[in-house]
């Protein structure tokens, strides 16, 4: 089914030619999503490309940056492929390197996640599960006020709030660089005025029962205790107050210290932590090549 069918997406076009051209190891990475998630998604990749980089230099900008992205993590998947284990380094290190390291957040990092949402299947699929799960509880529920810990990109958020204009939300992240990111998106997007980012660990600083409904999107993987960090996001959240919390697993990357190999893993600290939970997502970024091969996963839980 070619992009444009009965549409006309000139970003999406655009994109795609610039993967064609410059980033041959991804050239039909449009397409292939297109084919998979279909016009929804289309309409939703086209406006937020245009929305988050308005003009030519900024969307040819952010695919470099994607493309660097994936190409760090795809060279760091396949030794772990062989060691099945992931590369040693400290949270201190992962901070210094990355959430600290201002350059490559803004031209790698930041927008090779935000794009990757869009561009890796079970990252679009968790969006689905977050939608279905969390925004739709939200709403039903009329709660109306959020906390994301780890903003990182804040596309999470972004998309509550776009999806409940009554909301209003908080984030709290370590990095400079994902507060300004973030904050840029809810600008950009029309939301800022809805939300606020403050520049907080969760573990230390957040104050207990500050939060009714809570988004914790890839964190627990980037640190060395996720179950003490678990314990903070239960003091955090409200009795009965529900939450949104994800890990990636089997899925190597520059920050990912903490290796879960399955969600039972990840589900045995929630309830370690306190949690009970209500639902979970499972998804996988692609087909396992041999069998046993390990492939990178997005395990979701709803909680409370
Ligand atoms: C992979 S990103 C999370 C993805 C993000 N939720 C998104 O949707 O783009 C990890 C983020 O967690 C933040 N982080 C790491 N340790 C943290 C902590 N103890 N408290 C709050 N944020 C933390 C990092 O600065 C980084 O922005």
């Amino acid at each position: 089914m070619p992009l444009t069918d009965g549409q006309s997406r000139p970003l999406l076009t655009e994109i795609q030619d610039l993967f064609r051209q410059q980033h041959r190891f991804s050239a039909d990475i449009v397409d292939r999503s297109f084919n998979t998630f279909g016009d929804v998604w289309a309409d939703k990749f086209e406006s937020a490309v245009g929305v988050m980089f308005n003009d030519t230099a900024a969307r040819s900008a952010a695919i470099k940056g994607y493309a660097a992205f994936a190409m760090t993590s795809l060279r760091l998947q396949a030794k772990f492929e062989k060691t099945r284990d992931y590369q040693a380094k400290t949270y201190a290190e992962a901070a210094s390197e990355v959430y600290h390291n201002d350059v490559y957040m803004q031209s790698e990092y930041l927008p090779g996640l935000f794009l990757s949402h869009y561009l890796w299947p079970h990252h679009y699929r968790q969006i689905q599960f977050f939608e279905s799960a969390f925004v739709d509880y939200l709403r039903v529920a009329r709660i109306d006020r959020f906390l994301e810990v780890g903003v990182g990109t804040g596309l999470y958020s972004r998309i509550a709030l776009q999806e409940l204009p009554m909301a209003h939300g908080r984030g709290v992240d370590i990095s400079p660089s994902s507060q300004a990111f973030a904050l840029r998106q809810m600008e950009v997007f029309r939301v800022a005025d809805r939300y606020a980012i403050n520049l907080e660990d969760v573990v230390t600083d957040t104050p207990n029962a500050s939060a009714e409904a809570l988004i914790c999107v890839e964190v627990l993987e980037h640190l060395e205790q996720p179950v003490e960090f678990l314990k903070a996001l239960r003091r955090v959240l409200v009795p009965g107050g529900k939450a949104f919390i994800t890990a990636a697993l089997n899925a190597a990357h520059t920050d990912h210290i903490y290796l879960y190999r399955d969600a039972g893993e990840v589900e045995a600290q929630l309830v370690e932590a306190g949690f009970v939970t209500e639902q979970f997502f499972v998804g996988q970024a692609y087909a396992p090549p041999r069998p046993g091969l390990p492939v990178p996963l997005a395990a979701a839980f709803m909680v409370y």
